[in-house]
Formats: C-alpha cells, structure tokens, sequence
C-alpha cells in the first residue's frame, strides 16, 4: 500500500514544507463573489536544538532570542499586511515554529496585544501555541493562557525514551507527561504530535505510544508518518525505518485504536474528540484564507479579482532586517495564484478532509466554474475513487488510502 502525502502539519503553512507553489502572474486569473474565512499564522523560528529529521524552516539557537527584534519585525510585517485584509475578521491565530514556546509570557502578551490592537479577532477566535515538551516552565502555560491562549499543540512525538533520543529530541517521556499536565491545567484544548514508523521502532512500541497518547484523553492529537526529508540528517544518514508495508499497518493501528477511544480521523493526520476539530487547521484544508507573518511563512489571500500567494524571507535575521524597513522587501514573493493550477491546490487540500467539503465551495474559493473539472470529477467517481455525491466533494474509503493517485489527476 502506498503512503498517503503528509503535507501539513500542525497549523504550518511556513517555508521548509511548502504547502502549494506560488507561480507567475496570470492575467486570465479568477473572479470570486465571496471572501473565504481568514486565519493568521505565525512563525517563530527558533528552537533549542535542530532535530535531524526536521526541514521546517527552524535555527538553532545561539545566543538569547531576541524578542524585541523580532516583535518589532512581526508589527512591521503585520501593519504592511493590513491593507490586504482590510475589514476581515480573523478566525484563528497559530503560533507554530520553531519552537514558539521559547518566547516568554511577556512576548506573547504583547504579540496578542499587537493582534487584538491591529486585527478583528473574533471573540471566540482558536488561539494556538506550539510547545516543545523540553522548553517548559511551571506557570509559563497558565500565563499564555491569561493573554489570550486557549489551545497548545505539545511535540510529543514518543512516549519512549529511546525513540525520543534517537530523534535527537531535547525532552525525555517524563517531561512531556508533566508538559501535558500543565497544558491540560491551562488550556481546555490541548493537541499532542506523535510521529510512528520511527528509527527501529517495533509494532509494540508503536501501540504503546498509541496507548499512552490515548490514556492522556487530550481533546486532539495529531499522528505523522515519519518521513525522511530531503536536506536533513536523517536524509544524508537514513536511520533504520519501518518499511511502507510495516508503516501501512501501524497507520491502520493508529486510526482503529484512536476511533475506538472515541476520537474522529477528520484529517489524514488528525483526530479529534467531538467539537474539537483544529479550526485552524480546517480552514487551510476548506480552501480557506491565511496571512502568514514571520521568517519563512507562507500566506494565502483572496480578492475579488483573484487569488495571491505570499512567502516572507526564510532566514530570521534577513526577515527581521528588512520587515522594519517597511518597503515590501521582507517579502520572497507575492503574485497571484495562475488559475491553471487552481483545481489542484483546491482538491490538495480539500480531499485530505475525511468528509471533503461542499462541492460549492470549489466555486466560492477558487473562482472557477466546477464544470471546468466535471469530467475528471466523473472518472473518478466512476472509479471508486470519489464517493457518488454531487454536493460534496469526498474521497471515498478507496480514494482515501490512494490519494497521490486521485490528487494526480487535477494536475494542469
Ligand atoms: C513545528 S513541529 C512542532 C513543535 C515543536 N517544534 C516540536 O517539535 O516540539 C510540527 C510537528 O511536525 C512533525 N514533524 C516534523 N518533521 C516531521 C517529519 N520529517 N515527518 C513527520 N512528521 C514530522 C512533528 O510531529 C512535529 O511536532
Ligand atoms: S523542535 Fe520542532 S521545529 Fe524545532 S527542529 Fe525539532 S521538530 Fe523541528
């Protein structure tokens, strides 16, 4: 069996994992008649230490964080934005890395400060943090939570020592049970990332890290397949892995035990109790809108006369640097989206949703007519490969478990 794409994880929609490509100027773009909901990432670029099987744009750091900087720089980039989105209001924020819970509670008081001050953020906006497990101090979360916080996505990734050592992890298993602990205590919603097909990882040691995930009952976890990724250690050392047959299994342990502890598989890689959907995450997936702040993220923006793509300088201090100066050049790129590659952005995200999304939605949020790819939609359906249902589009259970091969097909 095949492996299913893993493209997004957690709230990252930030260089190092490009999510879709920003091309060249189209003339003939889109026409929408309506906005789609918008979100704001953020991205924090540092982390203790570079784990090698990591390609997220994160940096080792060296010396102190430089907070001041580095808000100052996120303002900047924020207020040269606004005119982008003037008058929307925001549905959620993600503060993902890196390692965002190296900041400190005053910097994030004042960056929730900075957003609340700048933005509409919806009342009941889903605010989320990305911790790493070896970065926590008692009374860092609670004090998170007191500006504003009400989710944290904890990097678990193993609940075995050894496992965590291989994957040059900066935490041990108990560290992440008292940082769940404290996240628990602080927020109501609490993700864990938990990675399997690990470096000699055995099918027991894979369910035990299925049990304990479970046994913290956290209203959401996310499972990733690890993946060798091109330009880190593992890939220039490849530690021993499960092969794709052995990962195939431990994905189907992962979905049976999680739906039978009461969680839903709304996502390839996410699971979430009832209600507690990652609503940030969702929206990426719906098609949805993004402003991307900060070193190496990426941003997604309608308009009526079409779509655009957004990439900020990858490297911190270039990004910091130029942000300040205020004239657009802590920008990689910035275009519109060409219209050719539309349908296959859409349904990149789209179908990775277990329960798709509604058909009308390909309209709304690309500005295409669905008509455009009726046919392929057909062929597929006629295949096994959709489910039979012309207001969603939904892969079926077929699909689901090859969706390389469907997604191939909305290629331009
Ligand atoms: C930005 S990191 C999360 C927060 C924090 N930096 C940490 O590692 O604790 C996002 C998540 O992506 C997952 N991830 C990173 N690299 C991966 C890879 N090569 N294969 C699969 N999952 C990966 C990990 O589960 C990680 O927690
Ligand atoms: S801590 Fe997270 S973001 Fe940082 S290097 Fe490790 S996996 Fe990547």
């Amino acid at each position: 069996m095949r492996r299913i794409i893993p493209v997004v994880q957690e709230g990252v929609v930030s260089a190092g994992r490009v999510q879709t490509p920003v091309k060249a100027i189209d003339k003939g773009s889109t026409a929408l008649t309506s906005l789609p909901p918008l979100a704001l990432y953020v991205h924090v670029p540092w982390c203790v230490r570079k784990c090698p099987y990591c390609d997220f744009n994160s940096h080792e750091l060296k010396e102190d964080l430089p907070e001041d900087a580095y808000l100052l720089a996120l303002q900047a980039d924020l207020e040269q934005s606004l005119p982008d989105i003037w008058g929307r209001s925001v549905i959620s924020v993600f503060i993902g890395g890196g390692t965002p819970s190296l900041l400190s509670a005053r910097a994030i008081d004042r960056m929730l400060s900075l957003f609340r001050s700048h933005l509409n953020l919806l009342p009941d906006a889903e605010i989320t943090i990305e911790a790493n497990p070896g970065t926590v101090e008692a009374g860092r979360f609670d004090d998170y939570a007191r500006s504003g916080i009400n989710r944290i996505s904890l990097g678990v990734q193993s609940f075995n020592n050894a496992a965590l050592q291989a994957l040059g992890r900066i935490h041990t298993a108990e560290q992440a049970g008292r940082a769940i602990e404290l996240a628990q205590r602080a927020v109501g919603r609490v993700n864990l990332d938990v990675m399997f097909a690990l470096p000699n990882q055995t099918f027991a040691q894979c369910e035990e890290d299925i049990r304990q995930a479970v046994a913290w009952s956290t209203s959401h976890l996310s499972f990733y397949n690890l993946t060798l990724e091109p330009n880190t250690v593992f890939a220039k050392y490849p530690p021993a892995i499960p092969d794709d047959d052995a990962a195939a299994v431990m994905q189907e342990t992962v979905a049976q035990r999680l739906q039978d502890a009461g969680y839903e598989r709304y996502e390839v890689s996410a699971y979430a109790k009832p209600g507690a959907r990652c609503v940030h995450n969702v929206n990426y997936w719906e098609f949805g809108d993004y402003l991307g702040l900060g070193p190496g993220a990426h941003g997604k923006l309608s308009f009526h006369h079409g779509i655009i793509r957004q990439a900020r300088l990858k490297n911190p201090v270039s990004w910091m640097e130029n942000a300040v100066k205020r004239n657009g050049s802590h920008l990689a790129q910035s275009g519109p989206v060409d219209g050719a590659d539309l349908p296959f952005e859409f349904m990149l995200n789209a179908l990775r949703l277990r329960h798709g999304v509604p058909a009308h939605y390909f309209e709304d949020r690309t500005g295409l007519p669905l008509i455009q790819v009726s046919k392929t939609l057909q062929q597929l359906t006629d295949q096994g490969l959709l489910r039979p249902d012309p207001s969603r589009l939904c892969a079926s259970d077929h699909g689901w478990q090859y969706l390389n091969e469907v997604l191939a097909r909305f290629l331009p």
